[in-house]
């Protein structure tokens, strides 16, 4: 399937008013719950007597897109009238989902006050980072305190299936951590086996980043009242949504801008990651051998110059960039990222028809417009 021609520039450069128009439709549905989940999350923060009051403020008003709440909420909408239970065929969006939407979004929160110890990143939403302005110790403290805070919350809610779910959720962002510590650096490995270094990269993405938004998904369907057949459908739609949402953060990291992305560009290579479009250029099959020998030797001089010199690894980065460009990298990972949208939205097509399915359609589909 080839991209359609203008694919690439929509990463690249959305037309700012279909952007808003867009966004805007899929947040119209769950707007009132919304503002719920927003004042939920503040009411997160432990009284002032407490030591981590301050950072835990910071953490939770940082201006977030939300998206993991907005998917779980739109699906709980959109199964509103699919259930088998006569009981449950409200709005859709109880009172425990929306309780189940601020959880996954205190755990993304939690996983980015240890991912920026981990990554030792100052900037995050576009202030600095919790990391910066406190250090390692109440960075990695606060990320605990949310963790803890939403197991209680889900206890609350008192659904046994939901705890285990969000418990495994815990465990797969470990885990795809793990995965991608493990492949930072190792250029060898892919040259060596880029069929074993591409199922890294999908396991990786899996675990770090669609498991809240398959969670959420599960959890709504589970709310609702679905049968297990559907639960799966709904779940498969996080799963290759968190997909294309990764490829396409992969690609925001060449083509996005820091002030838009509220967090450092050009960012991965130096962090050792070797991301998706790396990932397509060095195991591409129409790729010549020259091309793929020279992007071999700026990443090895980025890597080379880590601690060393700035100005070098600066004009590696650059010069692996317009590679990339030249020899269409960006467009092929942007294609990759379609495919998983079609298969997000193939999913759910099962869904009756209503404005919840319509934004949850146009949410994965602006995943390809996403500038941030
Ligand atoms: C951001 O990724 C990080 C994650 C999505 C998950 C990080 C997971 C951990 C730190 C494991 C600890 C987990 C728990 C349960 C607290 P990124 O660095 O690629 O994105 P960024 O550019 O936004 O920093
Ligand atoms: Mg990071």
């Amino acid at each position: 399937m080839q991209p359609p021609a203008s694919l690439l520039n929509m990463v690249n450069s959305p037309a700012k008013d279909t952007v808003k128009t867009s966004i805007q439709a899929v947040y119209a549905p769950v707007s009132a719950a919304l503002e719920q989940v927003k004042q939920r999350l503040l009411a997160v923060q432990p009284p002032e007597s407490v030591l981590l009051h301050d950072s835990l403020h910071h953490a939770l008003s940082g201006e977030g897109k939300l998206v993991r709440p907005v998917l779980t909420m739109l699906m709980g909408g959109a199964t509103a009238s699919v259930n088998s239970d006569e009981n449950k065929k409200e709005s859709g969006i109880s009172d425990a989902l929306i309780e189940t939407a601020v959880v996954s979004e205190m755990i993304h929160i939690a996983t980015l006050l240890h991912d920026d110890v981990l990554d030792d990143s100052d900037l995050r939403r576009g202030r600095p980072t919790v990391k910066k302005l406190w250090g390692n110790t109440i960075s990695i403290l606060s990320g605990d305190y949310l963790l803890a805070k939403a197991s209680l919350k889900l206890s609350e809610i008192g659904i046994i299936r939901l705890v285990a779910i969000y418990s495994h959720v815990l465990a797969d962002l470990c885990d795809g951590e793990v995965e991608q510590i493990r492949g930072s650096f190792a250029l060898d490995d892919i040259i060596r086996d880029p069929q074993a270094a591409w199922a890294s990269y999908y396991r990786k993405s899996l675990c770090k980043t669609s498991s809240l938004f398959s969670a959420g998904c599960e959890a709504a369907g589970i709310l609702n009242g679905c049968d297990e057949a559907k639960i799966q459908t709904l779940r498969a739609f996080g799963e290759n949504y968190g997909t294309a949402f990764q490829l396409i953060d992969d690609l925001l990291d060449y083509t996005g801008d820091a002030q838009t992305m509220g967090k450092p560009v050009l960012d991965d290579l130096r962090n050792g990651l070797l991301n998706a479009p790396i990932l397509g250029a060095l195991t591409s099959t129409s790729l010549t051998e020259t091309v793929k020998e020279q992007l071999q030797n700026h990443i090895r001089q980025v890597f080379d110059n880590r601690e060393g010199d700035g100005n070098k690894q600066e004009a590696s980065i650059l010069a692996i960039l317009d590679l990339l460009k030249e020899h269409g990298c960006l467009d092929e990972t942007a294609r990759l990222a379609e495919e998983k949208i079609s298969a997000a939205c193939a999913s759910i097509d099962w869904l009756p028809a209503s404005d919840y399915k319509q934004a949850l359609l146009l949410l994965a589909k602006n995943t390809i417009l996403r500038r941030s």
